[in-house]
């Protein structure tokens, strides 16, 4: 039977090798973490993170062939395949700050495997990493006299949050890198079986370890930067009256373009896009590459705009004054179906209203307890309700951030009868139905469009 260890028990980990578990049966799949709560949690069915499908997918192989475990140092040493699913997040000190991967948690998990291995093993980065990761991984893995040899492959994950379980299933295609080597080829192999075990062969890429290593990077930043350009755009709808989704829409249809990642919105946010796109731009930097290091810190650049411009309209629009006015925030977490608030572009625009002495009420019906751990500092001054009636009674302005589809469903009647006068909602999503919130009597903003309001 083949043994797969995975360190890190997070938003990759957890749901990935899940699904391996359900899919291959036959091959037991070890979780293993240092965050206690964390692997407790994964044990009952209150399961650490929010993921529409996952615990089916966990209760159905959880015992059988999944477990989770403490025991870091046990589940590497069993494994044939040791996958390492740690967290890579922007250094915050030394060279690179602000822009380089942090790979502390990366290394260390090296040198674990190295000091505990008592067999050859396969090591898989899932973590998202820079171009050539796996040679330092190498130097690591095999210094000393340990006389293991170690085969190192990248298998970067695609899956977005909230559609974890369908991208896992169903994925447009599974990347792996492996050195051109007889034993990288071997290993490489030994991985594409797992994975056909349920995907079509077709749809597995095979590729060098760098090339895939970049994939990754790429595929992320060529995403968030659709994301910044339809939003750059939305700034030139609301001067010029044109209307962002009739744009994105025309746009959309031309087949070389596509529909996808075109919604105009608060900005993107989530734990990778920047962090991966400053990755991108600190390797062109290290490089000398400074010409592209400069395109893609754009992206970056553009979203921060977007979410400061939504505040200045908010503020612009309220009179220049916010002090003292009640504003609820309907959704903190960075996109729908997720508890996940990283990155969100909820954190910046509580930031800027609490900083105009704004009265802010957050509700999200998942990420209130990520939202209070995003806001340690302000937690005497920002209120968090579950019920998004209740945040906006005696409000002077709704601001949607995210686009949890039963916001959709809302008595928006019932919330502007018990909201303060003139009613401002502001929809960084564009989701709601804006004619029918300014007949109700609401001023109406939006993000791209035109707005509807009765204040002349
Ligand atoms: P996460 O923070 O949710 O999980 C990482 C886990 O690793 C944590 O639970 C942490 O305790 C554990 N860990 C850290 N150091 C450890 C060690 N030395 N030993 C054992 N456990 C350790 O992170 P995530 O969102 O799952 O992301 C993991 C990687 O996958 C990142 O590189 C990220 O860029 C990439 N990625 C994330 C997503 C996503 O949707 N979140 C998608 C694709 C790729
Ligand atoms: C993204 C990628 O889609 C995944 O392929 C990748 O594996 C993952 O990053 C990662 O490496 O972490 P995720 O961040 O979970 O997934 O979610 P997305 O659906 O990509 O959304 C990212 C952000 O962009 C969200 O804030 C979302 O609201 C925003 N977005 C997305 C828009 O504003 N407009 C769009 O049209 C699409």
């Amino acid at each position: 039977m083949t043994k797969i260890c995975c360190i890190g028990a997070g938003y990759v980990g957890g749901p990935t090798m899940a699904m391996i578990a359900k899919k291959c049966p036959d091959v037991q799949v070890m979780v293993v973490d240092i965050n206690e709560e964390r692997i407790a949690a994964w044990q009952t069915d209150d399961l650490p993170i929010y993921e529409p499908g996952l615990l089916d997918v966990v209760q159905e192989a959880r015992g059988r062939n999944l477990f989770f475990s403490t025991d870091v140092d046990q589940g590497i040493r069993d494994a044939d395949i040791v996958f390492v699913s740690v967290n890579t997040p922007t250094k915050t000190f030394g060279e690179g700050a602000g822009c380089a991967s942090d790979l502390q948690y990366w290394e260390l998990c090296a040198r674990r495997i190295k000091e505990v291995s008592t067999s050859d093993k396969i090591i898989v980065e899932k973590s998202t990493l820079p171009v050539r990761t796996a040679e330092a991984m190498e130097r690591v893995l095999h210094s000393g006299d340990n006389p293991v040899h170690f085969e190192v492959l990248s298998n970067p994950e695609f899956l977005a949050e909230g559609t974890a379980v369908a991208d896992l299933e169903n994925p447009d295609r599974v990347l792996i890198g492996g050195h051109e080597t007889g034993s990288g080829q071997k290993a490489l192999q030994t991985l594409v079986d797992i994975y056909a075990t349920w995907i079509p062969r077709e749809r597995i890429l095979t590729a060098n370890v760098w090339s895939s290593e970049l994939s990754k990077l790429t595929a992320n930043a060529f995403l968030a930067q659709r994301v910044s350009s339809i939003n750059a755009i939305s700034a030139l709808c609301e001067a010029t009256g044109a209307d962002v989704a009739d744009v994105a829409h025309a746009i959309g249809t031309d087949s070389r373009i596509g529909a996808k990642f075109l919604k105009a919105s608060i900005g993107f946010g989530g734990s990778c896009f920047k962090k991966d796109i400053l990755n991108l731009v600190y390797l062109c930097e290290s490089y000398g590459l400074q010409a592209p290091a400069d395109y893609w810190r754009q992206v970056v650049a553009m979203n921060e705009y977007q979410e400061t411009r939504f505040v200045k309209t908010m503020l612009q629009s309220m009179f220049n004054t916010i002090a003292g006015k009640r504003i609820a925030i309907f959704g903190f977490a960075f996109k729908a179906d997720t508890g996940d608030t990283r990155e969100s572009p909820a954190i910046r625009v509580c930031r800027e209203l609490a900083g105009e002495h704004a009265e802010v009420v957050v509700s999200d019906p998942k990420a209130l307890d990520n939202a209070r751990l995003e806001l340690p500092d302000l937690l005497d001054q920002i209120e968090f309700d579950e019920d998004p009636y209740a945040a906006a009674e005696g409000a002077h302005a709704i601001a949607l951030l995210t686009e949890w589809k039963q916001y959709k469903e809302l008595d928006f009647q019932r919330i502007y009868d018990s909201m303060t006068k003139p009613a401002f909602i502001f929809d960084g999503r564009n989701m709601l139905d804006h004619q029918a919130l300014f007949n109700i009597g609401f001023e109406v903003y939006s993000i791209g469009k035109g707005r509807k309001t009765h204040l002349k």
